[in-house]
């Protein structure tokens, strides 16, 4: 494989979003931690509770907690600007992302959603209702959809979707388990494709 083209002082900058727990920030700031060509160098968060906010702390990267006002209205991009972010990864984070930061990250952001969108995608599908959706509709297989975020929840174009088996078996816990494992390993690599691409 020919090695990618980065310049020693083109380690892009990378925030990630997050609400929750936060088991993809942390897999991502692992992957990241000794590259050479991305580092996670902002956590932002808007639930000052979150256990991401433990992730970051263990892991020492800066957080930034927002409040929505000022998100919808500048989009915290003069403090992204500042840090000279470059990429802004989604993982887990449930605020529809404004304008003003779509416009100012063409390209440059991306989400991962725990179905195989353009089903079980929009406002309100996030955490187990998704799974449920995908059981009470009988579906043989689940997976993971990483895309490109725009202004409309779960609809930017896909970059990548893996598949997983939905078994008799699964309840909304087992299958949420199997999505998680798939995340784990494919986020942080497709987000490292994509910087090797830009
Ligand atoms: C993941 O399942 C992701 O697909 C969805 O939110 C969940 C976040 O999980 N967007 P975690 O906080 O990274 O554990």
């Amino acid at each position: 494989m020919a090695s990618p083209q980065i310049h020693p002082g083109q380690v892009k900058q990378v925030a990630v979003f997050a609400s929750g727990a936060g088991s993809n920030a942390a897999k991502i700031i692992e992957h990241f931690r000794s590259s050479s060509i991305g580092r996670v160098c902002l956590v932002v968060c808007n639930n000052p509770g979150a256990g991401v906010l433990t992730v970051a702390e263990k892991e020492n990267v800066p957080v930034l907690i927002i409040e929505r006002k000022k998100f919808n209205q500048d989009g915290y991009l003069p403090e992204l600007r500042d840090l000279s972010i470059d990429l802004l990864v989604l993982a887990g984070f449930l605020w529809k992302i404004p304008p003003v930061l779509i416009n100012a990250y063409p390209g440059k952001i991306v989400n991962i959603h725990p179905a195989l969108l353009p089903k079980y995608g929009g406002k309100n599908m996030y955490g187990k209702a998704v799974h449920e959706a995908v059981l009470a509709a009988g579906e043989k297989e689940s997976g993971i959809t990483i895309h490109y975020v725009d202004e409309m929840y779960d609809h930017g174009a896909t970059i990548l979707q893996v598949k997983c088996d939905v078994d008799n078996t699964d309840t909304a816990e087992s299958l949420a388990d199997k999505i998680h494992v798939l995340e784990h390993s494919c986020y942080a690599r497709a987000i490292e494709e994509l910087i090797l691409k830009n």
